[in-house]
This record gives structure tokens, C-alpha cells and sequence, in this order.
């Protein structure tokens, strides 16, 4: 009896650790977080769905190439003056969606409110 619930226990570790196994072995891609809030300076924070943008777009490339995967990337690099106030607004979030509503796809928003938002007390 007791012999056959260590079996049993065994068996169960083995199988445990072969799917872990192969679970790490698949290369991973960390996404990021889903929901990301950028700081929008004196306009207030800018919320941002970043999955939602990684299926409509799929290349990160379009992004990343102006600064790394990185939690808070933007507003270091912009302390560093590595990148320009508004630039990230300005040359891609914004211009990006103005392209898409011209070609009448689907965009995101292009007036400032729709985008700042006022953060509640
Ligand atoms: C439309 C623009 C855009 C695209 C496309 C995009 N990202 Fe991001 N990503 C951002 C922004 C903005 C941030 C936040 C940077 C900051 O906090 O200053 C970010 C942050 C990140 C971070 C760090 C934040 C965290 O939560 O760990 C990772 C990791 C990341 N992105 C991975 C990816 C991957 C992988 C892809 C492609 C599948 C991708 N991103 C596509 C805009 C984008
Ligand atoms: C599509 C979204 C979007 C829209 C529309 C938008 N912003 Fe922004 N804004 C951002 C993001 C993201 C940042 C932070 C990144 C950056 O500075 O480029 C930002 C940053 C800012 C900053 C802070 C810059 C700094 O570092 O001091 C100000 C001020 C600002 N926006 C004003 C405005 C005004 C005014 C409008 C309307 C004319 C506007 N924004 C429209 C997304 C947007
Ligand atoms: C290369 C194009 C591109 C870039 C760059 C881009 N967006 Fe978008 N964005 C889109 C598209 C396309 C949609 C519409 C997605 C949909 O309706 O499914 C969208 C939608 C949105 C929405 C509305 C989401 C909703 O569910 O209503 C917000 C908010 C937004 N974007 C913010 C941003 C901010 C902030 C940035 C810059 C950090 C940014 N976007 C950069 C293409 C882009």
C-alpha cells in the first residue's frame, strides 16, 4: 500500500518535472504589462494598452527601436535628454493614428484629453 502511493508520488514528480522541462525550454518573450501608464508631464498621465497594440501592430520594432523594453524607459531617456519631450507623443503615438484615420482603418485617439487624462484625487 504504502509502497504504491510512493510510486504513484514518483511517477507524479516525474511528469511534474518532464512539463517543466519543456516549458522553459520554449524561449519565452517577455511582453511587458498589458496596461502601461505613462507620465504626460503637466497634461497628466497617458494610459496605454500595450498588448493590445503588440496584436494590432505585432512588430515591436515600430516602437522599441526608439527606446528599449524597458519599465520607465521614456522618462529616463527624456531626463537624459536622450529623447525630446513629446517626442515619443509626437512622432508615434500621435502620427501614427492620424496615418490610421486618414487611410480610414481603425486608430487610436489624436485630441489631447482622449489620451491625457486627469488623475483622480
Ligand atoms: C505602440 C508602441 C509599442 C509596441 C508596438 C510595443 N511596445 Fe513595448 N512598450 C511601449 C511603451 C510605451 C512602453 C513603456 C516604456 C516606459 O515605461 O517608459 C513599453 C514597455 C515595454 C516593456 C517594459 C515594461 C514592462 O512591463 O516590463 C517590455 C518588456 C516591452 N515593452 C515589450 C514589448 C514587446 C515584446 C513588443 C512586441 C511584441 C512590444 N513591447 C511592442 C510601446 C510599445
Ligand atoms: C495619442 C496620445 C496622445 C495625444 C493625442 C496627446 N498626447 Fe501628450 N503625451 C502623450 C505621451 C505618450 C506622452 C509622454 C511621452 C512623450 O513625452 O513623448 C505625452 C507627453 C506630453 C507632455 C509632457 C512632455 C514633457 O515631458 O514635459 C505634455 C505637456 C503633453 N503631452 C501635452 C499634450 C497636448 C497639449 C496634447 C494635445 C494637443 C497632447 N499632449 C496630445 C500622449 C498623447
Ligand atoms: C504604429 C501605429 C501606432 C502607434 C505607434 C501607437 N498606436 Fe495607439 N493605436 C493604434 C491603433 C491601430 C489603434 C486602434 C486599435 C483598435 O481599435 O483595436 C490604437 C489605439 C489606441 C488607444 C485606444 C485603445 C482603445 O481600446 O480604445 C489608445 C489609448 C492608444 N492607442 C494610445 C497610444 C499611445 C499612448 C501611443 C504611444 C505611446 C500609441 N497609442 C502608439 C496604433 C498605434
Amino acid at each position: 500500500m504504502t509502497i504504491r502511493v510512493c510510486l504513484l508520488l514518483v511517477a507524479a514528480m516525474l511528469v511534474f518535472a518532464a512539463a517543466s522541462i519543456a516549458l522553459s525550454g520554449a524561449p519565452v518573450e517577455n511582453k511587458g504589462a498589458a496596461e502601461i501608464k505613462l507620465p504626460g508631464g503637466t497634461r497628466g498621465p497617458v494610459p496605454f494598452p500595450h498588448h493590445q497594440h503588440q496584436n494590432q501592430l505585432v512588430d515591436c520594432k515600430i516602437c522599441h527601436s526608439l527606446y528599449p523594453q524597458k519599465p520607465g524607459i521614456i522618462a529616463e531617456l527624456k531626463a537624459a535628454g536622450t529623447l525630446k519631450k513629446k517626442q515619443v507623443m509626437n512622432k508615434q503615438c500621435t502620427q501614427c493614428h492620424k496615418q490610421k484615420k486618414k487611410e480610414g482603418l481603425k486608430a487610436g485617439p489624436t485630441t489631447c484629453a482622449k489620451c491625457h487624462i486627469k488623475e483622480k484625487k
